[in-house]
């Protein structure tokens, strides 16, 4: 049964008049910008690979500016938070260089040195990366500078459980307009802490301050994401002593000196998940190679539920011991219809807020009343909109629906969506706000019969790569004007 809706919005027929008349206006002023046009209805059919996950690869590389020796790590994707991350390594003196083998990424930290705030500041707003510098050059310099932050505008994106972190460990930190000075004048030693939310970035501070820390850090709370887990690989190859108890309680005991790690890092699951979305959306068929599906149960399960089809085969080469051969997992639409469903996005092994944007997609075509609860980020259901002008019927409310109440209950954020389908979805013309609804956008477009011109997809390109040569791969047809 349905929960109790309350503080309905404007039916979308209502608002979306104006705003559309208001997104034409934008868009007229905005032609020379990057779009790709799609002539959408095509189901996506083939294979494609996934490479190591943007989130834990960038946070591999400032992991390197700890050691005393180069670092290597492999199946980096071409993404622009890996140029952002090796620009950073560089100002700060660290040799970044491709290997020998495709998607290879070496990194000598051997010669650390400071940068000037202006060098740094060219990188002002293009990542939240950054942040996670600090306990990497308070151990080697002494003292950071972190720029302003950017990354994907959903929703205010505080900080404030890095710099309580990093005061704990003994960092002072002073904030000014031009970005974030820090300096540890008596050393950094290590702290009992706990965080308020089990906060990924925040977590990432943490191990990447405690390692060579003073003492031991004890974490509770703490976020235990996979990408968590394999940085705690990496760290440990470097000569960290990590323990993750139960619980979400993470012990670090404090070493004076870390050297070079070499990594395969874990699939990027969130690019995985959204290749499936598109392949349920267009009632296609796509094998991601690469997707692994221990970091993917709970979508994996959600996918089955909506009534699409999986095959899992990440461990042909153990199995069929074929050198060479890899795995991945196949997703496909079995024809006929999908089924609605109620769910809720949560911090590690809940189902990823990064999953949920272009899952929204493929449940407009979903038979019956399916809702998506959003308890990690306040802000991340604006997309919808969008949806809605393509004919989805999405409204979006306050309450905490389909689930538990979650921190954002009762209070001014919109954060549940009610998605009624099937909808057959028609052509529009969309602006892309952020990188996960951006390929929620994409896949509307072609899933929808007709034309879309679909504005600002080079910011797809923070997380997805060669997505385009991938698209083309399936069988999609879009073009750049
Ligand atoms: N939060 C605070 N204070 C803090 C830190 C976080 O209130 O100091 C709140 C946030 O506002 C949010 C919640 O805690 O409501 C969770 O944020 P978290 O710190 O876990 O997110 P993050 O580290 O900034 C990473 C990923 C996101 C992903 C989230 C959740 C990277 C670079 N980003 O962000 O990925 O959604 O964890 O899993 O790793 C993406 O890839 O598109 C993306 C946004």
């Amino acid at each position: 049964m349905l929960p109790r809706l309350q503080n309905r919005v404007p039916p979308p027929a209502l608002c979306l008049l104006d705003l559309g008349r208001l997104r034409a206006r934008r868009l007229e002023v905005t032609l020379t910008e990057d779009v790709l046009v799609v002539h959408g209805g095509t189901p996506l059919q083939g294979q494609i690979r996934v490479r190591g996950a943007k989130n834990l690869v960038s946070k591999a590389m400032v992991a390197a500016l700890l050691g005393e020796s180069p670092s290597r790590l492999y199946d980096v994707p071409r993404i622009r938070d890996v140029e952002v991350v090796s620009g950073l390594l560089e100002l700060h003196g660290v040799k970044v260089s491709a290997g020998a083998e495709d998607g290879e990424l070496v990194m000598d930290p051997t010669n650390v040195e400071s940068a000037s705030t202006d060098q740094i500041n060219v990188h002002a707003g293009s990542s939240r990366i950054p942040i996670l510098l600090c306990g990497p050059l308070l151990h080697r310099l002494g003292h950071a500078f972190i720029p302003d932050l950017g990354g994907c505008h959903i929703g205010p994106r505080p900080i404030d459980f890095h710099i309580r972190a990093l005061r704990e460990f003994g960092a002072v930190v002073d904030k000014t307009p031009e970005g974030m000075h820090l300096s540890a004048p008596n050393g950094l030693h290590g702290a009992k802490l706990e965080l308020p939310y089990p906060s990924v970035g925040a977590t990432e501070q943490v191990l990447l301050t405690a390692v060579r820390a003073e003492g031991v850090t004890e974490l509770r709370n703490a976020a235990i994401e996979p990408e968590i887990m394999d940085l705690i690989c990496i760290l440990q190859k470097m000569g960290a002593i990590i323990t993750v108890h139960t619980d979400r309680v993470i012990e670090i005991q404090g070493v004076p000196r870390l050297y070079g790690y070499e990594h395969k890092p874990i699939p990027d699951r969130i690019e995985a998940a959204s290749w499936a979305a598109a392949a349920l959306a267009t009632r296609g068929e796509i094998e991601v190679v690469g997707a692994r599906q221990a970091d993917m149960m709970t979508f994996l399960n959600v996918f089955r539920s909506i009534g699409g089809e999986l095959k899992i085969t990440d461990d042909r080469v153990a199995r069929d011991g074929v050198t060479g051969a890899e795995g991945g997992i196949k997703f496909w639409h079995p024809g006929g219809e999908l089924k609605a469903v109620a769910l809720e996005t949560d911090v590690h092994p809940g189902f990823m807020t990064d999953w949920q944007q272009p899952l929204v997609v493929a449940l407009t075509q979903a038979r019956g009343i399916s809702i998506m609860h959003e308890t990690v980020y306040e802000q991340r259901l604006g997309y919808t909109e969008a949806l809605n002008s393509m004919g989805a019927t999405i409204q979006v409310y306050r309450d905490c629906l389909g689930g538990t109440p979650c921190r954002f209950g009762r209070r001014n954020f919109m954060h549940s969506a009610v998605i009624a389908g099937p909808s057959k979805l028609h052509a529009a013309d969309l602006r892309i706000p952020d990188l996960r609804a951006g390929f929620a956008h994409l896949i509307a477009a072609l899933a929808a019969e007709g034309t879309s011109r679909v504005y600002g997809v080079d910011l797809i390109k923070r997380g997805y790569e060669d997505f385009e040569a991938k698209l083309a791969a399936l069988g999609a047809h879009v073009e750049r004007p």
